[in-house]
């Protein structure tokens, strides 16, 4: 619900509020964000800033409003130029060389449902949505505040969106050139939140290729804690989803914010605490090497940023925002629908196959119930390694005789559907496309270039490029029966130059609405395919990408515990339904590390299953527990497509005894429940272990068993008990083997063991 009175505005979803008023002299004041509150006659005056006196050196606003001081003000916007030295949201270098904006509310608009957006993915409102326990619509609400520069009639708006049942407001940001004379934009951020205080931990998520998601927090002081990413790609050296949480808060209680971005390309995310304790949170494009041109009439659209808060932990948090991504980022025909077992053929085979040795795969894929056939990278051109062909979007007939189409064919007999893995947005110099468009590829004309996996970038500023791209893409898809696509990138963006002569400070947020272009037309195009985003991994894991695909293949490293941490890492902004995770051989090979069957499974089925190994080569034995396991994950996929998901535990790497991860998945209407226990390492003298749920249903009665694939042992636990007890006090485990007593009825953990519980309402 949003409401104005008297210029005092409330934004209220069910369990939080939004305050903030309009000044007498046009500035927007913060007031609160945080658990909802309800006003008293007198709030208003409680948290307003009052002024008797500036301090010291204290800059006043104008002569009219002496005590403005904009230094110490917490505001919804700030700009540069008249006392607020802080990092500004927006920045705009005037025709007449001045960056000195002076933006002052104009007015509002509230609407009930919500906008689009001209050239970005932005959050939606489904009006008639209700979700699988009959809620009722969530009733989306938006407000548009607008700012007018007293000296150059540029126009910046300010819209927040409330969605009440996930406990989100969305914020973006609109800057029009209502003047006569062309500006440029130097940064225009989506949402800036200044708090009153800084005792805060700012919680960023860091890695690399192959190690996505770390979680790194950081006690705030004076200063400025960025999480950033410049490489083009939203990147997997910084996630643009970061926490602001109080020092004290856990997993199940305390101040937690979350923010998140709309937006696949570099972005910025900042927390800066001032001279006067107060912490500002910044989130957009990146403003680095940002310039736009703004001609008169023309306006720039930020991208939209996600926020919510609680005081639940994080935990609460990450329920949000996973409801909040499950109902009003994801889209599309596979949005609720249960996603296919697939296998895929990378790490099986890599570029050395032939349609005889697929098929060969594929049966036993089909025996043991996947449903799903991806033939990965080395399918097209002349491309045997990564050296080329990318571009050449042609199948190589010396591998696959009969095409794509005889082979989907072949795949669709044995009863499974076919999918297809393409890097559209790359250009290898070994190609026939380079030949005949060299221009098309990004790098600057005489230079040396900085090669990144072989392959350039495609220019896809260029309308003639992102042309080439659908119709290229659109061949193929519609070249055989194909019902999935893996769209991968697989590298970072340097030596940026476009031969049409795209503007060095807008090229990258170009490049991005380009992207966004090409993929908007091919799911519109291509309704029923279920896309899957990829960049060498996590490397463009966002909200942006999810409006588009389903589901994203969260890391190139395939190693259980590895992608345990990962998984975890993502799990606090992002729900389970939008990880991509496969099964892949043992010794695993990014790292080495001998895992066994169960643990690899109970990674992979907490997010969306595949395999990725050669199951031709896997024994009788193997093959009817990958068998076993297809069904445990087809009986309970709805529960982790759509379940609530809990972290029980979240291990440290670095810790011997805490190597422990403990994840669940409720059931929406607490029927059932999956638990998940990993051990990172085997633990002399430690035999005792519980597992404590969260979530169920208090007053029902539960019977609590571990399904055990693949280790070769018995049942270990079945009880049958409250959710209350479970939830609360959690069953203490078979004992351990722990140096001594290896003996039937122990509970025998190895390195890198684990156990699924399946926890189902007793009749
Ligand atoms: C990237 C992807 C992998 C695989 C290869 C193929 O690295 O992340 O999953 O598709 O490309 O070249």
């Amino acid at each position: 619900m949003i409401r104005e009175q008297n210029l005092f505005f409330e934004i209220t979803t069910n369990h939080t509020s939004y305050w903030f008023h309009i000044l007498p002299s046009g500035h927007p004041e913060h007031l609160y964000y945080g658990p909802r509150i309800e006003a008293g006659a007198d709030a208003e005056r409680a948290l307003a800033d009052r002024p008797v006196y500036l301090g010291g050196n204290g800059i006043s606003y104008s002569k009219e409003y002496p005590l403005v001081g904009l230094e110490e003000l917490c505001l919804e916007f700030s700009a540069l130029g008249h006392g607020d030295v802080r990092d500004p949201f927006v920045t705009v270098l005037y025709p007449n060389g001045s960056p000195v904006s002076d933006f002052l509310y104009e007015g509002y608009q509230i609407r009930d449902g919500k906008s689009g957006m001209q050239t970005l993915p932005s959050a939606y409102a489904e009006e008639d949505h209700q979700d699988n326990r009959g809620n009722a619509p969530d009733c989306v609400q938006e407000l548009t505040l607008t700012f007018r520069d007293r000296n150059y009639g540029t126009v910046l708006e300010l819209i927040y969106a409330a969605f009440p049942d996930c406990d989100v407001i969305t914020r973006r940001s609109v800057l029009r050139n209502e003047g006569s004379r062309a500006a440029e934009v130097q940064r225009l951020m989506s949402l800036q939140l200044d708090l009153a205080d800084s005792e805060y931990d700012w919680h960023t998520f860091t890695g690399a290729w192959a190690r996505e998601f770390n979680h790194q927090t950081d006690r705030l002081h004076q200063g400025r804690f960025v999480s950033e990413s410049r490489c083009g790609l939203s990147s997997s050296m910084n996630n643009p989803f970061v926490m602001l949480t109080r020092p004290n808060t856990t997993e199940t209680a305390g101040l937690c914010y979350g923010f998140n971005l709309i937006y696949s390309g570099s972005h910025q995310e900042e927390a800066e605490v001032n001279a006067y304790g107060k912490t500002r949170i910044l989130t957009g494009i990146q403003p680095d090497g940002f310039s736009w041109k703004l001609e008169p009439g023309e306006e720039l659209e930020a991208p939209e940023a996600v926020m919510t808060v609680t005081d639940g932990g994080f935990g609460a948090l990450s329920r949000s925002m996973h409801r909040f991504v499950r109902h009003h980022i994801v889209r599309g025909a596979w949005k609720d629908r249960e996603r296919p077992v697939l296998l895929n053929s990378w790490e099986a085979v890599y570029f050395d196959f032939n349609e005889e040795k697929l098929l060969e795969m594929a049966k036993t894929a089909a025996d043991t119930g996947i449903e799903l056939f991806v033939l990965d990278d080395g399918w097209f051109g002349r491309r045997n390694d990564a050296r080329s062909s990318l571009g050449d979007w042609y199948v190589n007939r010396e591998k696959l005789p009969g095409g794509l189409g005889e082979l989907a064919e072949k795949i669709h007999s044995l009863g499974m559907q076919f999918g297809i893995w393409v890097e559209p947005e790359m250009i290898c110099v070994r190609s026939h496309l380079y030949e005949e468009h060299p221009d098309w590829a990004v790098a600057v004309p005489g230079t040396i270039h900085s090669e990144g996996r072989n392959q350039r970038i495609l220019d896809l500023t260029r309308q003639d490029v992102r042309d080439y791209i659908v119709q290229a893409m659109s061949d193929v898809f519609s070249s055989a029966r194909i019902s999935y696509v893996k769209w991968d990138n697989n590298r970072i963006f340097t030596d940026l130059f476009s031969a049409a002569g795209t503007r060095p400070g807008e090229f990258l947020h170009r490049y991005c609405l380009g992207y966004y272009e090409v993929m908007d037309r091919l799911v519109h195009a291509f309704p029923d395919i279920l896309f899957e985003g990829c960049a060498s991994g996590g490397n463009r894991f966002d909200l942006g990408v999810l409006c588009y695909m389903p589901q994203i293949w969260a890391s190139d490293d395939t190693d259980a515990v590895c992608r345990a941490m990962i998984q975890t890492g993502m799990s606090y902004g992002y729900p389970m339904s939008v990880i991509s995770a496969h099964v892949s051989a043992s010794p695993n090979h990014q790292t080495g590390r001998y895992t066994p069957w169960a643990t690899r499974f109970g990674v992979a089925c907490f997010g969306m299953l595949g395999y990725e190994l050669n199951l031709a080569s896997l024994s009788e034995e193997e093959k009817q527990m990958v068998q076993r396991q297809i069904a445990f994950y087809k009986e309970h996929r709805k529960t982790f497509l759509s379940g609530d998901y809990y972290r029980l535990v979240s291990g440290r790497e670095d810790d011997f005894e805490k190597g422990i991860w403990q994840w669940m998945c409720v059931a929406e209407d607490q029927s059932e429940a999956i638990g998940f226990f990993l051990q990172r390492q085997f633990v002399p003298n430690m035999s005792a272990a519980f597992f404590r749920t969260q979530g169920l249903d208090e007053h029902a009665l539960y019977r609590f068993r571990d399904f055990q694939v693949g280790s070769g042992l018995g049942n270990e636990e079945d009880f049958t008990l409250s959710g209350s007890l479970l939830d609360h006090a959690g069953v203490r485990l078979t004992q351990a083997y722990a140096g001594e007593g290896r003996k039937p009825g122990t509970r025998y953990f190895s390195d890198a063991a684990s156990r699924l519980y399946v926890i189902e309402k007793a009749e």
